[in-house]
C-alpha cells in the first residue's frame, strides 16, 4: 500500500510518500518538510495569514519533490491523504483542497486525516506495536494523554487546562529574547544552565487526574526573568534549565498517574509512546525512559524528525485508514477544531 501524505495545518508545508512493508511498518520513500520558520520569526510566532499564503506558494513544489524523490508516479499510488484539521484553517484548506484535486484527477481514494490521529499513530511507522498504548501528545498546539485503543478509537485520559507544553516553551523563549520556535532554543540553553537556580512552581503535581496547567509556570518565569534583568547568557541558561526541570517534573508525575489509572484495566498499555514536537526534547525523552522503567512498560519514541510535523505521519495515518476502508468523499470539510474523540472508527 502506497500513499501520498500532505501536511499544512500549521507552519510546516510537508509532503511524503510512504509504503507499508511486508512486516507491517512503513517505508518512508520521501519526506519533504519546508519549514516556514523564517517567514514567522520576526513576529515571534505563527501568523495564520502568512502561513496560508506560504502554503499556497510552495505546496505544489513540495509535492512534486516528494513524488520525484520517492520515484513514483500518481498512477502507482493507492491513496492521497491530507490533514483535514485541526489547525489554522487557511492552511488546512490549501492542503485538503490540493488532495481533493489530486484525488479527482487520479481517481485515487481521498483520506482526510486528523492531524492528532497522525501524531498518535506515528510510532507504528517505525515500531511493531499493537493496541492499546498510552500516548503523550505534546506539541505547540496540543497537550494530551490518550489511550490509543485502535485506529479511530482514542480515549482522552487527561490534558492541559490552559497552555500546551510546546506553547510554554515558545513563550518562555520569547520572553528571554530567543527566536521562534522556542523549544529547541530553550533545550540548547538549558544544557549549560543550572536547573536549581530558580525555584519555579510544578502546577498540578499530586493531583489525581492526569491533567496539566502551565499558565502559572509561565507567569512565574516572567517574574523571575523581570527580576533578573538585564539578562546575561548565564542567567538565560539558568532560567531555561529551571523551566525545563519544572516541565520534566510535571510530565513525569502526570504520566505516572495515567499509567497507574490504566495498570489494572482492560486497557493496560503495551507501551508508553510520545508524539509531537516536544517529544524531540532529549531531557524529556530521558525522563520518560525512567518512568517507563519504573512502570515496567516499554517506552517507544519516534525519531525526532517524525515527532515534529511532517507528511510521513499523514501518509501513514492514511495507510492505516485505507487498510480499514475508512475512505472519505470529496465533500469532506476542513476543520479548525477537531477533537480526536470525534475521529470515528467507521
Ligand atoms: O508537533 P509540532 O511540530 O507542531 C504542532 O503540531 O504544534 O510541535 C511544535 C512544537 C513547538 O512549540 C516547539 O517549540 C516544540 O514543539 N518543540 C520542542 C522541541 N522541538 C520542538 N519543545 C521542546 N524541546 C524541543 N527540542
Ligand atoms: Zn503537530
Amino acid at each position: 500500500m502506497l500513499v501520498l501524505g500532505i501536511e499544512t495545518t500549521c507552519d510546516e508545508t510537508a509532503a511524503a510518500v510512504v509504503r507499508r512493508n511486508a512486516s507491517g511498518q512503513g517505508d518512508i520513500l520521501s519526506n519533504i518538510v519546508h519549514s516556514q520558520h523564517d517567514d514567522h520569526r520576526a513576529f515571534g510566532g505563527v501568523v495564520p495569514e502568512i502561513a496560508a499564503r506560504a502554503h499556497v506558494e510552495i505546496l505544489d513544489d513540495v509535492i512534486r519533490r516528494a513524488m520525484a524523490e520517492a520515484g513514483v508516479n500518481f498512477t502507482q499510488l493507492d491513496g492521497i491523504a491530507a490533514a483535514a484539521g485541526p489547525g489554522l484553517i487557511g492552511g488546512v484548506i490549501v492542503g485538503l483542497t490540493t488532495a481533493k484535486a489530486l484525488s479527482l484527477v487520479t481517481g485515487k481514494p481521498l483520506l482526510a486525516v486528523n492531524h492528532l490521529e497522525a501524531h498518535a499513530l506515528t510510532i507504528r511507522i517505525t515500531h511493531r506495536l499493537g493496541f492499546p498504548y498510552l500516548l503523550l501528545l505534546a506539541s505547540g498546539g496540543h497537550t494530551q494523554i490518550i489511550s490509543v485503543e485502535d485506529v479511530g478509537r482514542y480515549r482522552y485520559i487527561g490534558g492541559t487546562v490552559d497552555d500546551a507544553i510546546g506553547e510554554a516553551f515558545d513563550k518562555t523563549a520569547k520572553m528571554l529574547g530567543l527566536p521562534y520556535p522556542g523549544g529547541p532554543e530553550v533545550e540548547r540553553y538549558a544544557m549549560n544552565g543550572d536547573p536549581g537556580r530558580f525555584t519555579l512552581p510544578r502546577p498540578m503535581i499530586g493531583r489525581p487526574e492526569p491533567n496539566f496547567s502551565l499558565s502559572g509556570l509561565k507567569t512565574a518565569m516572567r517574574m523571575e526573568a523581570a527580576r533578573s534583568a538585564p539578562l546575561t547568557d548565564e542567567t538565560v541558561a539558568d532560567l531555561c534549565a529551571s523551566f525545563q526541570a519544572a516541565i520534566v517534573d510535571v510530565i513525569v508525575d502526570r504520566i505516572r498517574v495515567a499509567l497507574g489509572m490504566l495498570r489494572n484495566s482492560a486497557w493496560k498499555p503495551r507501551a508508553l509512546v510520545v508524539a509531537g514536537g516536544v517529544g524531540a526534547n532529549r531531557t524529556i525523552r530521558g525522563a520518560l525512559s525512567a518512568i517507563a522503567n519504573e512502570a515496567a512498560t516499554p517506552l517507544m519514541l519516534p525519531p525526532p524528525e517524525l515527532c515534529t510535523d511532517n507528511g510521513a505521519m499523514i501518509a501513514w495515518a492514511g495507510i492505516e485508514r485505507l487498510s480499514r476502508n475508512m475512505i472519505d468523499g470529496l465533500d469532506v470539510s476542513p476543520q479548525a477544531r477537531w477533537p480526536l474523540s470525534q475521529t470515528a472508527a467507521a
